[in-house]
């Protein structure tokens, strides 16, 4: 408990001993041109010391410079480069007997050479000097501009690269950093340049090959200085030669179609001043008026009016050509009639139906030959049959709705497990159907029925039968019955 005490005793005293302290910023910072005030307090002690004089210092590279001073009987003094940019704060200092508790000075006029570390040091008696120190930092804004090399950009047949627009941001402190915003399809240099003052100048260039599409682009520069974002933007103005065409011609100048012309168009900056037209290894015809930038054919189509045709456009950079070639038929081309949507969409319709019918008896046709395979290929020695003629191809969809309706086609599919009975045919008497048509091999079969899906030709003979079942492995099995004969 005593001990405790004695603890205390001895803290305070410490504090009371060594309780002067100088307060000061430890950084701050203006721009060139601008007014700081750099603080420094003096906090006594109870019962105070007493303060002889204070002095401000310039601190830079290990060396000290006085600033100013302030002495309680002398009174206040501010040194030669500072004389007319530094004054203390309180008017109490320079009273004739001042107080000198609170010595800031406003330092005004900021130039880049004034950064550097600021002592304030108190020199007090009994306790001896006390001191602190504030690290000055001057800031200079940078001019940030954005240039175009040149008002008007010539877009050269060569394509060559140039610099189209400049953006600088010079003398900055710190430095600042430059970033471009665009569609164009350009690229940018950087090139930055240490002034002795300590400012840095950055510049960038951008560089792109100017052709018709560079044209009103936008270029916008982004310059951003200390979390700053200035921007600046140009449109580009690209000049280049004609791009021409030349429309008019729908390819259907027929004898005696009337009012017909071409037009050449052009896509020019400048725009086009001039306009010629030709025709190759050839004179225009004598029917023809050139009327701006068209040629108006007077008067009926006659095949004088075929060949290429070809109009010069020119404007101040140059001279493009498009070109035509017209010819000139008999008869006008024919257009689809409007019926012409039905008529596919039939098509469409009978596409389907033989695609459908197709794929039944190509599954038909691969299991027969399957079981085929694995069966003496009994068929081999039947007469060599012909090809049955092919139906015209014109009734052949009709005939197809007509004959094959769903009922018509079957599929049974046995399963190996089933006791094997002779299957239900669904078919029309064998001897109705002339044994010439009957296909001798399983391939054939399938040919026949895919190409021609000749009704006749898709009915089996009892021996094709037989060899089928006979497998006794899983058949899918369609009959295709011609429903009235
Ligand atoms: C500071 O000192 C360095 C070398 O110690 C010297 O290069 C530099 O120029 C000095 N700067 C000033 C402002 O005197
Ligand atoms: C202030 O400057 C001095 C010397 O230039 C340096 O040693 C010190 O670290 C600086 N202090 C701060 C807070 O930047
Ligand atoms: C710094 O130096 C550059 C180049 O010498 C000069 O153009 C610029 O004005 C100077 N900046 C200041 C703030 O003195
Ligand atoms: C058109 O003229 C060119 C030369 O100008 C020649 O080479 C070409 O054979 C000619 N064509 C016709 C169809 O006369
Ligand atoms: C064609 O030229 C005439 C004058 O010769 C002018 O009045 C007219 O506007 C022009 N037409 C076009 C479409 O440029
Ligand atoms: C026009 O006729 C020429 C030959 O006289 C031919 O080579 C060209 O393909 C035709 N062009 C058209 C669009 O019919």
């Amino acid at each position: 408990m005593l001990a405790s005490v004695w603890i205390v005793l001895l803290a305070v005293n410490i504090e009371a001993g060594d309780g002067q302290s100088v307060q000061m910023d430890s950084i701050k910072s203006g721009f060139v041109g601008s007014q700081v005030e750099l603080r420094c307090i003096f906090v006594n002690s109870n019962p105070p010391v007493k303060i002889s004089q204070v002095t401000w210092q310039k601190f830079l590279n290990g060396t000290k410079q006085n600033v100013a001073i302030a002495n309680p009987s002398l009174g206040v003094s501010v040194l030669p480069p500072f004389k007319e940019r530094v004054t203390f704060k309180q008017a109490a200092v320079r009273h004739r007997t001042p107080s000198l508790e609170d010595t800031t000075i406003m330092f005004s006029n900021l130039r880049l050479s004034d950064e550097a570390a600021y002592i304030c040091e108190y020199t007090t008696f009994p306790a001896g000097n006390r001191e602190n120190m504030v690290n000055l930092t001057v800031f200079a804004r940078p001019q940030t501009r954005m240039t175009l090399t040149t008002p008007t950009i010539v877009a050269r047949p060569q394509k060559r690269k140039m610099t189209v627009a400049t953006c600088l941001s010079a003398n900055g402190k710190p430095q600042s950093v430059i970033k471009w915003d665009t569609r164009l399809k350009g690229e940018a240099t950087f090139q930055e340049t240490q002034n002795a003052n300590g400012t840095v100048t950055v510049r960038s260039n951008y560089v792109v090959v100017p052709s018709r599409e560079t044209h009103k682009q936008k270029l916008t520069c982004i310059v951003t200085y200390n979390n700053e974002r200035i921007t600046d933007s140009v449109v580009l103005n690209v000049q280049y030669e004609p791009e021409v065409k030349i429309e008019g011609f729908d390819g259907n100048w027929y004898l005696d179609r009337q009012d017909v012309s071409l037009t050449c168009k052009a896509d020019a900056n400048p725009p086009v001043t001039v306009y010629q037209w030709k025709v190759v290894n050839g004179s225009l015809p004598s029917t023809v008026e050139i009327l701006n930038n068209s040629l108006i054919f007077k008067g009926a189509v006659t095949y004088e009016l075929a060949g290429t045709y070809v109009c010069a456009a020119t404007n101040g950079i140059g001279t493009r050509t498009g070109l035509v070639q017209v010819n000139v038929t008999e008869k006008p081309m024919a257009r689809g009639p409007p019926g012409g949507v039905l008529g596919v969409l039939g098509g469409v319709v009978a596409a389907g139906l033989l695609i459908a019918i197709a794929v039944t008896v190509f599954m038909v046709c691969r299991r027969q030959q399957k079981t085929r395979t694995n069966t003496d290929n009994d068929l081999t020695d039947l007469p060599p049959a012909h090809k049955p003629a092919p139906p015209p191809p014109k009734k052949r969809s009709s005939d197809l709705k007509g004959h094959l309706t769903s009922d018509d086609i079957q599929v049974l599919t046995l399963d190996k497990k089933l006791p094997l009975q002779p299957p239900y045919y669904d078919m029309v008497p064998s001897e109705s159907i002339p044994f010439t048509n009957k296909p001798n091999s399983g391939h054939r079969d399938c040919d026949v029925q895919y190409a021609e899906l000749d009704t006749a030709s898709l009915a089996y003979s009892p021996s094709t039968r037989s060899s089928m079942h006979s497998a006794g492995d899983l058949v899918e099995y369609a009959t295709i019955q011609p429903s009235s004969h």
